[in-house]
């Protein structure tokens, strides 16, 4: 049996973050270290102002305060915290590729590469090296791969252990978790490194939610999770232009299908299109995956859902400027909402940049509001598309605090993210310092139509 004291984990992001401070909390006796190449990252994570942790979620704050500098840290020291572990999870980024073989579709994994380099220059100790990332199905081969042969006879272990939790509710999500997957080798020391990991969660999931399974089903079934769940919005949101033609309404179609319980009720709400880091990078992955050995139809099958996405997301813009009768040029067009979903900071992939997007090439002035996206974060996110110069952006996109200053002399309003506060608004307010008519796009159907009709405004959702 080995007991493990001393956790590392690499990349303090959206992942490593909040899953480490879990960790720490529910287990006071392990020392958790996070590290990260990136100063400024580990300095936030390291803010005395507990209000100043680089990412938000909600619940975050208290567990962090409560477990660090006890037994959970924060350090640019990689090479230390490698040493000191039994266990190191990697938690690093892997996008998808910009360039060479595999560009737009295969994941990047430059930085996972790195990583295992880096393990195996510096342990001196065996270690179980611990995918939490979401990898292509076989990395751990590669992993293993390179550990095996630039090591110093240390011997590791590799098991994947991919993270299902959610932006926004990823403390809860962590706290109580459906089910915690655990994929290792079939061979005693690879139960032993299993059984290591599977004492670490126990000490507060129940024994029968925590799956161990072989490396390939654990790397596989995180990206069939993911290509479910973004089948699922997909598949709604082909629904709701169906629904706009035919007068039925998504919401009331949703509801129906959602109470079989064979279908159930989650993942049914039409949307202006899924965005975050994971749905398109990993079905993009599935999609180079399938394709590498020749699976045709099962590339295409999966890649309809991207591309009924990107559909979905041109269509909510082209919808606005049908509207505002066949032009949004020099008009003001209010964005509530920039993150990719509610209760988090995070942009990545986020259906509103592409929707400034194909504005901005009908020449409108954006101005965006979003409770937790700072300007430079907006900015960063249209300047990375590289459609036009960073000055034209900066000069057609204005970011404000306030959610009424915003709206003086507004043509139209458009929700791009579902931010609880949105609904609480007073539309009467709003209503008053908009040029008329009106306009509401709600791309989240978050709102009360009824009631922002009888105010005056033209109101127009998603799927009805
Ligand atoms: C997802 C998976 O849910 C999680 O298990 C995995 O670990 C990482 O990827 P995340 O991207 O954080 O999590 O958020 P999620 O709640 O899945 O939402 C993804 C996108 O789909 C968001 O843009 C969201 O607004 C959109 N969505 C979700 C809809 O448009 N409609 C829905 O019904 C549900
Ligand atoms: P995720 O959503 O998967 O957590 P993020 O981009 O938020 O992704 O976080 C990944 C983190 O990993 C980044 O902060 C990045 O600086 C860090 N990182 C990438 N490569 C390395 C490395 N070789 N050593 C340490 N940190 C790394």
């Amino acid at each position: 049996m080995l007991k493990v004291k001393n956790i590392c984990c690499i990349g303090a992001g959206y992942v490593g973050g909040p899953t480490m401070a879990v960790i720490a909390h529910k287990c006071p006796d392990v020392k958790v270290t996070v590290v990260d190449l990136n100063e400024a990252r580990i300095k936030a994570w390291n803010d005395k102002d507990i209000t100043k942790l680089p990412i938000y979620e909600p619940g975050l704050e208290n567990i962090v305060k409560e477990a660090r500098d006890r037994n959970l840290f924060f350090s640019t020291d990689v090479e230390k915290a490698i040493d000191e572990a039994e266990m190191i999870f990697i938690s690093v980024n892997t996008p998808t590729k910009t360039y060479g073989l595999g560009k737009g579709m295969a994941a990047d994994l430059k930085y996972i590469e790195l990583c295992a380099r880096q393990i195996a220059a510096v342990a001196k100790t065996d270690k179980i090296v611990v995918e939490k990332s979401t990898l292509p199905v076989r990395t751990a081969e590669a992993i293993k791969n390179i550990l095996d042969n630039t090591g110093n006879g240390v011997k590791f272990q590799i098991l994947s252990n991919p993270e299902f939790l959610a932006e926004g509710t990823a403390v809860q999500d962590l706290l109580s978790p459906d089910r915690v997957l655990i994929g290792g080798d079939l061979d005693e020391e690879g139960q032993v490194a299993i059984q290591a990991l599977v004492d670490i969660y126990a000490n507060w999931v129940d024994r029968d939610k925590i799956l161990t399974t072989n490396v390939w089903s654990s790397e596989l079934s995180k990206l069939t999770a993911n290509a479910f769940l973004a089948q699922r919005v997909s598949s709604i949101n082909a629904m709701s232009e169906l629904c706009e033609k035919t007068g039925a309404n998504v919401n009331e179609v949703a509801k129906a299908i959602g109470m079989d319980s064979r279908i159930g009720s989650k993942f049914l709400k039409a949307s202006v299109g899924f965005g975050g880091s994971c749905f398109q990078k990993d079905i993009l992955n599935l999609v180079y995956i399938a394709k590498s050995y020749g699976l045709n139809e099962v590339a295409d099958y999966w890649e309809q859902v991207i591309i009924m996405n990107d559909h979905q997301k041109r269509r909510f813009a082209a919808n606005i400027v049908k509207t505002l009768y066949n032009t949004v040029s020099g008009k003001k067009i209010v964005f509530l909402g920039w993150a990719f979903k509610k209760d988090t900071n995070d942009t990545r992939e986020s259906a509103a940049i592409y929707v400034a997007d194909d504005l901005l090439n009908e020449q409108a002035n954006i101005a965006v509001y979003d409770p937790k996206v700072s300007q430079q974060k907006i900015l960063s996110d249209l300047n990375y598309l590289g459609t036009r110069s960073e000055t034209e952006n900066s000069e057609s996109v204005k970011v404000y605090e306030d959610p009424y200053e915003i709206c003086k002399d507004a043509h139209a309003i458009a929700i791009l993210t579902e931010w609880d506060e949105f609904k609480d608004y007073d539309w009467q307010r709003i209503y008053d310092k908009m040029k008329k008519p009106a306009f509401v796009f709600d791309g989240r159907n978050i709102l009360d139509g009824e009631k922002l009709n009888k105010i005056g405004f033209v109101y127009k959702n998603i799927g009805s």
